[in-house]
């Protein structure tokens, strides 16, 4: 089958299935709860879902522990509600993508049961290592989630590596086998009519032979010694040939500290190397306001953020295609981190605009197109997520709250608020987590009637970006690149041209175009202020301003 590359004309919207919609009263969202909502999907632009995990799961990390990866969970409603959305999704025009979580397993799945009793062929199908003569764990490496990455395992009398939680045991992808059972899988789901995958921290996959100590503890956890492992091309190219080349489908991967120079090695086809993934998701724009995680917090540099967003799409252009994104299930509000709960419209329209028009495919996280904001915990008790759980014991107790309040994933995970109505329209019964008290006057219901809501910029947003023609084969060029508040952008095609300006402060500083964008020689198309089409050629900006202009 030829492969179109479809998602070249995309949105993307990302569901969190706990979160996002509750459809038979039970406290916890499901697909039935995902069916209502298709045609609001539908409604935003969106000609994509991608799922975070909806397999049954002891969810120790929220689905990210699979037990069984051909079966769909029971609490979300089983193998028949996810086809009635698949099918109303296709009926709609919209694709569907699944998480492919094959780095690791839960330690509950059959597999992991039966390679601690040894029982053949599952044996080798986990890293397993006694310890070391002299009494330490087999190597230094350290989880991602907190403690170290072996746990030792009373049934086999062994080691087993977790590079995310205990219950997360990392699959051996040296062994064939293994392999094996990863290319099952995709086909089980692209058989069924699902249209790719993203695929979870996938350049972790392939560890090196010896498993070597690494030498740039702590701050990295050990990923220096066994992210882009030594067979990761040949893995794969394996599920590629194998797997996925004969579907139309998406390939999306998760790169932790990947750089765009690295990602090409991945994403860009040359005569004898056809690429492995579609897209990757890097985290660099996630890094503006910490270093390498969230738990290791910095202030904001739109600086740093600018210089992501800039490298990703010049090295990118003509090579490879970009996955864009400002929001997903593993960070805090975007609002809360880079714009302002103060100015929480203006702040949520511009970072819309700041990343809406660039050259790619944009994916849109449950909430953020009603720009919802970090929830405030009072107690540490209050947080669910596994990994702010094993981190709190770590962080000093001065700054214990605070540091969870800012870095917790949990924030992004409250459920979506759709009414003012009880638990925000998201359940009749109790939800199985706190919902943010604001729900009162940040919801959907409210944001559908008024025609200045964040929803309805989204929603303008995305139509724009799929009408003009700088956006999809344009290039993309910064301005005012010194500029400490200012983060601005061109897109240029034969016949148009695109100009974004995005304030990043509630200071009024004055932005002047470059020569060609003057704005009384261009059209504003959108904005966050209603302001008048400008007479002059540039402007003083009002708090978190944003732009955008076409010139034709
Ligand atoms: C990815 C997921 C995250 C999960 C981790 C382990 O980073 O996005 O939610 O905890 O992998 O699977
Ligand atoms: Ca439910």
């Amino acid at each position: 089958m030829k492969r179109t590359e479809w998602y070249k004309d995309c949105v993307f919207y990302q569901i969190w299935p706990r979160s996002f919609k509750d459809g038979n009263g039970d406290g916890l969202g499901d697909l039935e709860g995902v069916y209502e909502k298709l045609d609001y999907i539908k409604s935003l632009g969106c000609g994509g879902i991608w799922f975070s995990p909806v397999y049954p799961s002891p969810g120790a990390d929220c689905g990210y522990d699979v037990s069984d990866y051909m079966s769909i969970a029971d609490e979300f409603g089983g193998m028949d509600a996810f086809k009635k959305v698949l099918d109303g999704a296709h009926e709609r025009g919209m694709k569907v993508i699944m998480d492919l979580v094959i780095n690791h397993t839960s330690d509950e799945h059959e597999w992991f049961q039966k390679s601690r009793r040894r029982i053949d062929p599952y044996t080798d199908y986990y890293i397993w290592r006694k310890e070391k003569p002299n009494g330490k764990l087999p190597n230094n490496w350290d989880s991602q989630f907190e403690g170290k990455a072996w746990q030792y395992d009373e049934v086999r009398g062994e080691y087993y590596l977790h590079l995310f939680a205990v219950k997360q045991p990392d699959l051996n992808m040296d062994n064939p086998l293994v392999r094996e059972e990863v290319v099952k899988i995709m086909h089980y789901w692209l058989d069924m009519g699902v249209d790719g995958f993203r695929e979870d921290v996938i350049t972790f996959i392939s560890k090196p032979e010896d498993l070597p100590d690494d030498k740039l503890l702590p701050l990295f956890r050990g990923v220096f010694a066994y992210n882009h492992g030594p067979n990761i091309r040949r893995y794969l190219e394996q599920f590629r040939d194998e797997g996925w080349s004969d579907y139309d489908c998406v390939i999306i991967a998760e790169a932790p500290l990947t750089g765009p120079k690295k990602a090409l090695e991945y994403l860009s086809d040359s005569k004898d190397k056809k690429r492995v993934f579609d897209m990757v998701i890097q985290l660099d724009c996630m890094t503006a306001d910490c270093f390498y995680s969230d738990y290791l917090p910095l202030p904001f540099s739109l600086k740093k953020l600018k210089k992501a967003f800039t490298s990703w799409q010049t090295k990118l252009d003509r090579k490879g295609w970009n996955m864009l994104f400002l929001e997903n299930h593993d960070h805090p509000r975007i609002i809360s981190r880079y714009g302002s709960e103060k100015y929480r419209e203006e702040s949520g329209k511009m970072l819309c605009a700041a990343y809406m028009f660039q050259k790619g495919t944009p994916f849109v996280y449950q909430g953020q197109e009603l720009g919802m904001v970090n929830m405030h915990f009072d107690g540490f008790d209050k947080f669910a997520d596994v990994q702010a759980i094993n981190a709190a014991p770590f962080l000093p107790e001065s700054l214990r709250l605070k540091l969870l309040n800012r870095a917790s994933r949990d924030s992004a995970r409250t459920p979506v608020q759709w009414t003012s109505g009880e638990n925000a329209g998201f359940s009749t019964a109790k939800p199985w987590f706190a919902v943010n008290g604001n729900y009162r006057y940040i919801n959907a219901e409210h944001e559908e009637t008024d025609p200045d809501s964040v929803l309805n910029f989204y929603r303008k947003a995305i139509k724009l970006r799929s009408e003009l023609p700088a956006v999809k084969s344009g290039h993309y060029k910064e301005c005012g690149a010194g500029s400490k508040n200012i983060y601005a952008y061109t897109m240029s095609s034969l016949h148009q041209k695109l100009l974004v300006v995005c304030s990043f402060t509630d200071k009024s500083v004055h932005f002047e175009p470059p020569a060609g964008y003057e704005l009384y020689k261009g059209r504003l198309l959108l904005d966050n202020y209603h302001v008048r089409q400008a007479g002059g050629t540039g402007f003083d900006t009002l708090p978190y301003e944003t732009r955008v202009y076409v010139y034709e």
